[in-house]
């Protein structure tokens, strides 16, 4: 009796355990491309050996942006997991936090537009530079007050100067917004407001598991300790990659 009674207990442990620990079976997977029409875009190693070779001899580059003032915050964290797909295939992986850099807001003094540059003189120009040869980009918010944080806004703004040059367009994507809340937050309007700006600069907004990648974490590193968001930001780093292979 007491045998059958230990092999129920067990059994309940290793169910519990398996429904508990996040398992990528039964979630959405990385999306998957038809076949190009020449054959050699497929999944899997086709796509794998295609991906490194177009990476090395094009110089691929992915811009990461994290808009969090807290050095190794949440949204840093989760950027530094999003590129790893793209190093993982010969990527380069550029990444600017704005933690460590100051970016103005616009003046609205619309001197940048018959030149196309801006007159203020801060680290704007390392965006300017990074959107001009970046192959894709994700950008990472915190939460602030159910909006974008207001270092990102201020490089959203500043995109104004370049507009003309549209550096942007046609560039895959993706979004990923982090608060405190685990319900009701804001990340989604946050992550719609990063598409929005995206779509206005002429980019190609690119899903996740879902949508963009939403989190709920507080302090700086909490996000480590949630294994699915960061399963999921390396399918959404994944997503990106896969159409801007088959973009350049
Ligand atoms: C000024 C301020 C406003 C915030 N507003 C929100 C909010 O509206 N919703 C939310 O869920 N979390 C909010 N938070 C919490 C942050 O989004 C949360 O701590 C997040 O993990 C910060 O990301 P980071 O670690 O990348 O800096 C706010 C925090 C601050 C400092």
């Amino acid at each position: 009796m007491s045998i059958y009674i230990g092999i129920i207990v067990i059994g309940i442990i290793l169910v519990r355990q398996s429904l508990t620990k996040y398992n990528p079976v039964y979630v959405y997977s990385t999306i998957d491309l038809p076949p190009s029409q020449t054959g050699r875009i497929g999944n899997g190693t086709a796509f794998a050996e295609r991906s490194w070779n177009n990476a090395m001899n094009r110089k691929l580059k992915v811009l990461g942006i994290s808009g969090s003032p807290r050095t190794n915050g949440n949204s840093e964290l989760l950027i530094q997991y999003v590129v790893q797909p793209f190093l993982e295939n010969g990527w380069e992986a550029e990444i600017l936090k704005l933690s460590a850099l100051e970016v103005k807001s616009c003046d609205g003094c619309d001197l940048c537009l018959p030149a196309g540059e801006c007159i203020l003189d801060d680290d704007m120009s390392l965006f300017y530079h990074a959107f001009a040869t970046c192959h894709a980009l994700i950008i990472a918010t915190p939460v602030y007050y159910r909006n974008i944080s207001s270092r990102l806004i201020a490089v959203f703004e500043r995109h104004y100067a370049c507009r003309s040059q549209q550096p942007l367009r046609g560039k895959p994507g993706g979004a990923i917004a982090v608060g405190r809340s685990s319900g009701g937050g804001g990340q989604a309007i946050a992550v719609s407001i990063i598409h929005n700006w995206l779509l206005s600069c002429g980019a190609v907004c690119v899903p996740g598991e879902l949508n963009g990648l939403t989190a709920s974490a507080d302090k700086p590193g909490d996000i480590l300790l949630q294994e699915n968001r960061l399963y999921q930001a390396r399918i959404l780093g994944a997503n990106v990659m896969k159409i801007a292979e088959r973009l350049v």
